[in-house]
Order: C-alpha cells, then sequence, then structure tokens
C-alpha cells in the first residue's frame, strides 16, 4: 500500500513536472498525454510536408519523414533542438508562416502548438527503435521517373532501321535519318557537285576556302575514293586543329585577359592552353584522355617527383588551363569573397555545361528548378574543386599557377639561385666598398682644394654625413655639409666622372652582376591549376549561394541522379594532391557514362549539319530540348566509345554520310513538310562565323599568314572605338593566335557573333545586322583586303579579264563563273574603267588607264568579298 501510495505521489510528480514542461498533451486528458513522433508529429507533417520533404522531393534538403532526418536536417543543419523550440527551424518556419509555402495554408493553431511542444519535451519518440527509410537514406532526392530521364540512361544501340532508299546509305547515319524521311513522305536531295563539296569541306574543317590548287587537284582526282581521301587530306592538316580549337575554346570560355576590374590584366601564359587545344585536336588525342588532361592533367603523373619534366608531363599541366579561363578580378591585395566564389561557380558552370551538358550552375542558390539536381548535389560536385580553389587559401590570378619543374628541379633551381644570389652579394658589397673608398678621396681632395690641407676627424664627420642619403640626414649632418662642401656631389656618376680608375673598376663590378643575375633561373609559371596540397578543406553547402551563410558539410559526390549504385566515385590521394579532379575525370569518362559522349557527338554534329541532335547544345536537361534522333544520338554516342573516343573518326563517319554531302537546294515540298530542316533532307546552308570570315578574307587575298603557336598577337583600339590588328606579319595570322581581351573585342568579330566570354559559350548565335555590311563595305580591313585581292587577281593570270574572272571565281567560290555572270563582271569593269578615264578626258596617259584598271578591279574585289555566295558555306 505505501509502496503503490508512493509510486502514485512519485507519477503525480513526474506529471506535474512533465506538464510544465509542456510535455502533456493539454486537450489529451488523461491516458496517453506524452506527445510522441509516430503518434502526433508524423501525421502532421506526412499531411502537410512530406510532398516537398520525403521521397520525391526533398526540398531545402530536408526529408520530414523521420525524426533521425530531421534531426540531420537539410541545407541550413538540423531541423529541430530537442528542448529548444525557439532554436529550431522547424518551429520557427511554422510559427513566421513560412511553413508551408502561403499557398499550402497555415497549419492550425492546433498543430503549430503540438510541434512545438513536441521539440520542447526533447522530441521524444514512442518506439526508441525508429523504423528505417525504405531505400538506403541517400537515395530518397531522386526518384525513379527522374532516374528513367533519356539522358539520365545510358545509350542505347539499336538496330539499322530498314530504308527503302537504301542506295542512298553510305553510313550509319544516314539509315536513321533516311527512316525518318521516308516515314515523311520524304527523302535526301541529290549529292552535291564536287566543287561545292570541296568548298563546303574545306570551309567546315579548316575555316579556310579551299585554294585553285586544291580545287583543280580534287576534280581531276578520279579515284573511287576521291572523296574520302580528299576528307584524310584535310583532317591530316594543321589547319584542321586550329579551326576546332575554336570550337572547343569557346565552350572552355577561353580568354587572354582578366576580366572587368581595374584593367582587364593580361594573362600573359594562356595561349599556352590554347596551343594544346590545337595540338591535341590535330594528334586527334582520344577524348576521355582529353578530358582527364584538362580536369586533372597535374594529377596524371607523379611530376612533382619526377627528375625532370618530360613533354608529356609538360602538356598534361599545360592542359589543366582549362580549370584556369574563368573571369577572375582577384589579385595580390584584392581578394574579395564574392568575386572568389563567383571564379569557383563559373568554373563549375564551364565544368558543367561542358563535360555534362547539365546547367548544375542552376543549383548554386536553391535545388535546381527543372532538373533532378539539389542544391546539395551542387556542393558535392564543386568539393572536387576545392582543394585547388579553396577560397580560405585563395590565391590570386597571377599568382595562381604551376611551377614547371618538378622538386627535384626546383631545388636545384633554388640551389643555383642561392649561389648566383651570393655572388651577386658579394659583387654588391665590392661595389659599395669601392664607393665609400672613393667618396673618402673625393671628400680629401675637395678640403685639400679648398682649405690646402684635410683635418682628420672632419673627413671622418664629412664622409658619414655624405654617405647618407639626403633625406636621411640628420641636422648634425646637414650642418656640416653646409658649412664645409655645401657643392660637393658624391654620388657614383659623379665619382665615375672623376676619376677613370674608379670608372673602369664600377663598371667591371657592374657588368659581372648583371651577368650573374642573367644566370639566375625563373622557370615558366603555367596558368594551370593543381591541388594546394593533398589535404582538403572541409567542403559546405552554401545557403542560397551565400558564401556568408555556411550550411551542412557535404563529401564529393557526383550528381545523385547520375549515380550508379555505391561505385560513383573512388578517390585515391596522389603526392600534395587529393586525387579527386582525377576521380571525377575517371567517372566522366567511363563508357556507361550517359552524358560525356553524347554530349561531344551532338557538338561536334551541331558543327557540322547546323544543329545538334539535341539542339540545346549544353542542356540535356529537362528544360532541354529532347533529341530529335534519339536512337542516332545513342548509335553516335556508343561509336564514338568504340572507336577510341576519336574525335577524327566521328569528323569522318559524319562527313562522308549522304546527309552531309546532299546539296542545300530549297524543295517547297520539304519546306512545308519540314519547315526547320529537322529531318535534314537538305544540307542547311550557313554564313560562316567571324573568325573564318577574317580568315577566308586574308586568305584569298593572299595576306594570311600560317604561323603557328605562341604568344597572341595584339589587338589594338582606335580612337574611332573600333579594335583591330596590325596589317603586318603578327596581324594577319590566324584568328585563333589574336588576343583574346575581354575588354577589347576585335570589331569585326563583335559584329559576327564571335563570343565575348563572360562565363563560356557552348553555343554561339548567328545574328544578321546592318553593321555588318557597312564595315564589310566601308571598313579598313576589307578595303585593305580588296586592293590585294585586286591585285593577286590581276597579276596571277597573264592575258585577259575572262580568264582573270574564272580565276577570280575558282579563288573565292571555288567554281567557274557562268557565261552571264563573266558577262555581267566584263561589263561592270568597263564601265567602272570609263568613269575613272573619264576624269581625264583625251589626256589620259597609259599610266592613268592602269590606275583605273586597278580601281576597277579593287571595286570589284570588294563586291566579291561581299556576296552572299563567299560570306555562306552552300
Ligand atoms: C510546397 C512545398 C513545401 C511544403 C508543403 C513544405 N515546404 Fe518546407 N520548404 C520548401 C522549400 C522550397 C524550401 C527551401 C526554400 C526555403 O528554405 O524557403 C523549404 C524549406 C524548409 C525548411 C528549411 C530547411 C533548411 O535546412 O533550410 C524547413 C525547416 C521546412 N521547409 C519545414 C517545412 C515544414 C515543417 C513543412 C510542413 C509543415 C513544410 N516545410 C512544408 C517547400 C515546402
Ligand atoms: C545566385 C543565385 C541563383 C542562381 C545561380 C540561380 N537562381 Fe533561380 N532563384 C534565385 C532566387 C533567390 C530565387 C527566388 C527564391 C526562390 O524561389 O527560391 C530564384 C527563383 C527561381 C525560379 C522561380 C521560383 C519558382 O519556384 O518558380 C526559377 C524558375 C529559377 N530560379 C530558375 C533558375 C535557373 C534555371 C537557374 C540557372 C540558370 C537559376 N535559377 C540560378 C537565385 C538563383
Amino acid at each position: 500500500m505505501s509502496r503503490i501510495g508512493l509510486r502514485s505521489s512519485h507519477y503525480g510528480a513526474v506529471l506535474i513536472a512533465l506538464a510544465a514542461a509542456g510535455w502533456l498533451t493539454a486537450d489529451e486528458p488523461g491516458g496517453r498525454s506524452l506527445i510522441t513522433f509516430e503518434a502526433d508529429i508524423a501525421p502532421i507533417l506526412e499531411a502537410r510536408c512530406v510532398k516537398c520533404h520525403g521521397q520525391d522531393k526533398t526540398d531545402g534538403g530536408l526529408d520530414l519523414r523521420r525524426r533521425f532526418t530531421i534531426l540531420k536536417g537539410g541545407d541550413t543543419g538540423a531541423a529541430i533542438v530537442p528542448g529548444k523550440p525557439d532554436e529550431s527551424l522547424i518551429v520557427r518556419r511554422i510559427e513566421r508562416g513560412e511553413m508551408p509555402p502561403k499557398d499550402e495554408g497555415r497549419l492550425d493553431e492546433r498543430q503549430r502548438s503540438l510541434i512545438r511542444r513536441w521539440v520542447a519535451g526533447g522530441a521524444p519518440l514512442a518506439n526508441p527503435r525508429e523504423l528505417p527509410l525504405d531505400d538506403a537514406e541517400a537515395a530518397h532526392r531522386v526518384s525513379e521517373t527522374d532516374r528513367r530521364f533519356w539522358s539520365f540512361q545510358p545509350p542505347v544501340r539499336t538496330p539499322l532501321p530498314a530504308v527503302t532508299g537504301g542506295d542512298r546509305v553510305r553510313t550509319p547515319i544516314d539509315a536513321f535519318l533516311l527512316a525518318r524521311l521516308e516515314a515523311a513522305g520524304l527523302s535526301f536531295n541529290p549529292d552535291a557537285s564536287r566543287d561545292v563539296l570541296l568548298r563546303r569541306l574545306c570551309l567546315d574543317l579548316h575555316g579556310l576556302p579551299p585554294t585553285p590548287n586544291d580545287l583543280e587537284q580534287f576534280l581531276a582526282d578520279d579515284r573511287a575514293d576521291a572523296y574520302e581521301q580528299l576528307v584524310n587530306r584535310l583532317l591530316a592538316s594543321p589547319r584542321y586543329g586550329e579551326r576546332w580549337a575554336r570550337h572547343w575554346l569557346d565552350v572552355a570560355g577561353y580568354a587572354d585577359s582578366d576580366g572587368y576590374l581595374a584593367a582587364d590584366r593580361p594573362r600573359p601564359e594562356a595561349w599556352r592552353y590554347r596551343d594544346y587545344v590545337i595540338q591535341a585536336h590535330n594528334d586527334d588525342v582520344p577524348f576521355d584522355r582529353f578530358v582527364s588532361e584538362q580536369l586533372a592533367g597535374d594529377e596524371l603523373s607523379d611530376w612533382r617527383r619526377a627528375d625532370e619534366l618530360t613533354p608529356e608531363m609538360t602538356r598534361q599541366l599545360t592542359a589543366t588551363g582549362f580549370l584556369r579561363t574563368a573571369l577572375d578580378p582577384t589579385y595580390p591585395g584584392y581578394t574579395e569573397p564574392n568575386e572568389i566564389h563567383q571564379v569557383i561557380s563559373d568554373t563549375m558552370q564551364i565544368v558543367g555545361t561542358t563535360f555534362l551538358g547539365l546547367t548544375i550552375h542552376c543549383a548554386r542558390c536553391h535545388s535546381h528548378k527543372f532538373d533532378p539536381i539539389s542544391h546539395r548535389d551542387y556542393y558535392s560536385l564543386q568539393a572536387f574543386f576545392l582543394p585547388a580553389l579553396d577560397p580560405a587559401r585563395w590565391q590570386p590570378s597571377e599568382v595562381r599557377g604551376i611551377v614547371m619543374a618538378t622538386d627535384v628541379q626546383a631545388a636545384r633551381i633554388r640551389e643555383h639561385n642561392q649561389k648566383a644570389d651570393e655572388r651577386i652579394n658579394y659583387l654588391n658589397a665590392a661595389l659599395g666598398d669601392l664607393v665609400a673608398r672613393f667618396r673618402k678621396k673625393r671628400i680629401a681632395d675637395e678640403l685639400v682644394a679648398t682649405r690646402g690641407a684635410v683635418d682628420p676627424a672632419l673627413l671622418e664627420k664629412l664622409t658619414e654625413a655624405l654617405a647618407q642619403p639626403v633625406e636621411k640626414r640628420n641636422a648634425e649632418h646637414k650642418s656640416l655639409v653646409a658649412r664645409h662642401v655645401p657643392t660637393l656631389a658624391v654620388a657614383e656618376p659623379d665619382l665615375a666622372a672623376r676619376y677613370t680608375d674608379f670608372k673602369e673598376e664600377a663598371e667591371r663590378l657592374r657588368a659581372a652582376v648583371a651577368a650573374e643575375q642573367a644566370l639566375r633561373r625563373q622557370p615558366v609559371v603555367l596558368r594551370g591549376l593543381a591541388d594546394l596540397d593533398d589535404r582538403p578543406p572541409t567542403a559546405r553547402l552554401l545557403i542560397r549561394g551565400d558564401y556568408t551563410k555556411p550550411g551542412v558539410t557535404v563529401e564529393t559526390a557526383v550528381p545523385e541522379v547520375l549515380r550508379n549504385g555505391d561505385e560513383s566515385v573512388v578517390i585515391s590521394a596522389g603526392y600534395k594532391t587529393t586525387g579527386r579532379r582525377l576521380a571525377l575525370a575517371r567517372w566522366l569518362t567511363e563508357p556507361s557514362n550517359p552524358l560525356t559522349a553524347r554530349v561531344q557527338v551532338n557538338r561536334l554534329w551541331a558543327h557540322h549539319f547546323g544543329r545538334g541532335l539535341v539542339p540545346t547544345l549544353a542542356n540535356f536537361g529537362r528544360s532541354g530540348v529532347a533529341p530529335s534522333h534519339p536512337e542516332l544520338l545513342d548509335w553516335l554516342a556508343i561509336e564514338f566509345v568504340r572507336s577510341g573516343w576519336s574525335i577524327k573518326a566521328m569528323h569522318r563517319l559524319m562527313v562522308t554520310s549522304t546527309a552531309y554531302r546532299q546539296t542545300s537546294a530549297v524543295d517547297t515540298a520539304k519546306l512545308a513538310a519540314d519547315p526547320d530542316n529537322v529531318l535534314l533532307g537538305v544540307w542547311q546552308p550557313r554564313r560562316v562565323e567571324g573568325e573564318v570570315l577574317r580568315d577566308s578574307v586574308l586568305a584569298v587575298a593572299g595576306k594570311l599568314r600560317d604561323r603557328m603557336f605562341g604568344p597572341a598577337t595584339p589587338v589594338v583600339a582606335q580612337s574611332d572605338g573600333s579594335v583591330v590588328t596590325g596589317d603586318d606579319d603578327a596581324g594577319n595570322r590566324r584568328s585563333i593566335y589574336l588576343l583574346v581581351r575581354r575588354s577589347q573585342h576585335l570589331t569585326m568579330f563583335d559584329l559576327f557573333d564571335t563570343p565575348m566570354m563572360e562565363v563560356n559559350c557552348p553555343q554561339r548565335n548567328i545574328s544578321t545586322v546592318p553593321m555588318q555590311a557597312l564595315v564589310m563595305l566601308h571598313g579598313p580591313f576589307t578595303e585593305r583586303a580588296a586592293v590585294a585581292l585586286a591585285d593577286r587577281i590581276q597579276s596571277a593570270t597573264p592575258g585577259d579579264d575572262s580568264t582573270r574572272i574564272d580565276f577570280a571565281w575558282r579563288l573565292m567560290f571555288a567554281r567557274s563563273p557562268r557565261a552571264s555572270e563573266t558577262q555581267l563582271l566584263l561589263q561592270s569593269l568597263a564601265a567602272i574603267e570609263q568613269d575613272h578615264l573619264a576624269a581625264r578626258g583625251d589626256a589620259a596617259t597609259d599610266v592613268d588607264r592602269i590606275a583605273a584598271r586597278r580601281a576597277a578591279w579593287t571595286q570589284i574585289a570588294l563586291v566579291l568579298l561581299n556576296t552572299n555566295e563567299f560570306v555562306y558555306i552552300h
């Protein structure tokens, strides 16, 4: 009895304590009064929250289905602090009316109070062994539907479709395209003529028109595979790399300057990466290696511990310039966190659009609104790059770089320089002694001259005073000097002017110092990226992308929707490096990666055919456009990997297809059935890019220089605001070698859609604006080119104007003129010539006639440079 009484009174006390602490549900008198997660809270969350915070979606990174997931929390960290409702995010967001979001309707008074009191009471569970979530916890951010989206699934090889017009099928590409055309009652256009194909191929593969020689050679080649041979020749030429590297540099966002702030500082070493890209294309470096070198070239070899850098190591280190293209205004003394984080996020955007073809960067401030990429995914991916781009140990743009020396070489260089410095110090000391000695002598000489004798004590004092630079002399020094030797000059040049033996000895010492200085060794500092060491910093999610609001810590991980079981990425650290970027590169270049190969073949396709199979080249997500020919895209992606990731093999495949070889003639039936030419029943003509136009103009004018590689040719801003290059050997190099200054964009490029790099340019616009015609007709660049072109036409062909016109047509358009064109041109030449001579009247001399002739041809040349036929690929 007493025991029971004791018990009940004990219970009573506990109940009172619990009630005071708010653990009891007031409106549920007696019986079960403890608020537990399972009985009271889960149903509310299930009904009102879990659709956004659970199985299919985890907004804010928060899963509200279990107590442990609530404790773990979302982007901001733990969503409850048991016992402290006022510090619990969940309570705060609910009571402020923010959750559920307004249009979902607020929780009622009872629900709000239950949640507050549950937290206040320590957030208890009814069953201490909480139910696990159905699947691995991590698997909950992404639904099965998300995973099934086409671009997240590995490519599948489908058998080639059957077609009726089998004689038009040259490659599997043709089978896929023709099947769709036939289904729409259409077919390919007939093959284009050889001259058209030659010009098309040259502009496409080299970015330059064919020469009259090329034309002659190709037309005369009667081998059955003349076309394939031509393709091989073009792919083997160094001009190919110069053309296709440009496409890649767009994607990489290449520029030779840092960006907007201050003086848009130049990046003097950036060109080495540009040259790497050109050479890699010419060498047909397999694309998987190309990717790995650019993401992790510094982690591909143990270069720091090698005896010396091999050319291969140097190449791979240079490739990491890819990760240094982002606009970067930081410099020593200016490392604003804002700018630092912008550099990191721009780099992420470049990586995401280049290799994954996804707008990963949209998940920087909030989970992606269209694709299943969470806020956390973004920061998990960023974690691969943090060991190199660590905000806490930031290296400003011009300081960051890879010193091109192994540890052994660097130590040797240090030792070498130390010795040189010792000798320099010794020589400088000797020079100092010499100066001191002669200074004293000079003062003594002066004292003898002015007072006939030297007082040794005064000499010492004056020597000491004059040894000080004027601004360092104290009052006593000054008065001494003023009293005794007010006008005496004892600097080195004064002494040298007076004493030849001093002069000779000082010169000898100075020369020796300069010689030693020249012996000091300064290794190149590459504009590349390497980890700062093998200790990765802690990676945190930044809430809403705000660096002042770090959230939960994250581990390196690829976006969850692309994770394939647990295997995802395996990281192993190397010497002074974390190995993270290499692990990411390995994952990207796994043949099973659903995106890498697809994104790249699609890019190649778009350049050859004018439109991607996926038209949004850098967006393979839900907000991108679905592929027009999914089976063909998959077939190409698989073929790409099978070919050993050979880009040249893909070019061959694409340009030898019937689809590529057909004419561009428009036929009304096709236009009606397929107005956007999605089915590719017509070869789509297109205007050449700014660079190709410039290079073509220089080429036909005979001005183009073909020197490859090396530092960029400067561009010059003129007083009228236009930006040009010099008309000299350097200024007439191919466009890819011109300086890409973000603040000084070549006017010609500005007008013809060459991108100004803000981040990168995965896809160019093609615009047609009146300024283009104005600059092409009246600009100094085309005017100069027209003069050179006219002279070339006139001097290249002796004989009459008809043969000249013929030459001009072959040079500019890779074909012979039609009779009507020759006729028209002859008349125009005569008319312009007459105009010029009319002014001279009967007094016209032979010199006048020659000048009139030249003027006429110059005018014609300018018109030819402005024809659609020259500016378009047909
Ligand atoms: C219609 C969708 C939706 C519903 C329903 C919803 N939320 Fe949210 N919740 C969000 C979104 C979106 C965010 C992220 C943006 C933000 O923080 O405002 C978020 C964020 C949160 C966060 C902050 C997470 C963090 O770590 O930053 C908490 C806490 C939260 N919700 C609690 C709740 C609770 C509790 C409920 C139900 C009572 C609820 N939410 C219902 C959409 C929803
Ligand atoms: C620098 C931060 C930041 C980046 C980067 C960012 N957003 Fe947003 N976005 C916001 C903010 C802030 C809001 C408004 C609050 C919200 O809805 O989360 C918002 C809202 C939105 C909305 C409307 C909200 C809704 O639910 O209807 C869409 C759509 C959106 N963003 C799409 C994108 C896309 C697409 C990208 C990438 C191209 C992107 N955002 C990149 C900060 C960003």
